[in-house]
């Protein structure tokens, strides 16, 4: 269960929710990852929430970006670089190719993306709140 704390706020209304729903989709997953059975459809079931994960995230990046270039964030281009890099690694990922030992493939996957988007939430958009917050 992948719990909202005070700390990942930023105090951006639209951006808070859009995190909040990263977490709420990541949980979804973490449920379905606890139920794993072997079988197709259970793997197909959980690589389609994984997949709404990511889209998810794409759409987050995009508003955060446009947020930033509105405000004249000046760091925006290396916070870009972030999200892309990201979205670069997960574009990569074939699930097709992914035949033994799926359950522990999806939950180091799901690990690696909630951890990625924990420490990114932290880290990195915590760097720009003052600025578009003192902008708004
Ligand atoms: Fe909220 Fe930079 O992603």
């Amino acid at each position: 269960m992948f719990i909202w704390k005070e700390e990942f706020d930023l105090g951006i209304e639209k951006i808070d929710n859009e995190h909040k729903k990263l977490f709420e989709i990541g949980n979804r997953v973490n449920e379905l990852t606890k139920s794993f059975y072997e079988g197709d459809d259970n793997f197909d079931q959980i690589v389609v929430v994984i997949n709404e994960l990511s889209d998810y995230a794409v759409y987050h990046f995009k508003n955060e970006e446009v947020l930033m270039e509105k405000h004249n964030y000046p760091n925006l281009e290396e916070h870009r670089e972030e999200h892309e890099k990201f979205v670069f690694e997960l574009n990569e990922i074939d699930f097709e190719k992914i035949d033994d030992n799926q359950e522990e493939f999806l939950k180091k996957l799901l690990e690696k993306i909630v951890g990625w988007i924990f420490n990114h939430i932290l880290k990195e958009d915590h760097k720009y709140k003052n600025h578009i917050k003192e902008n708004l």
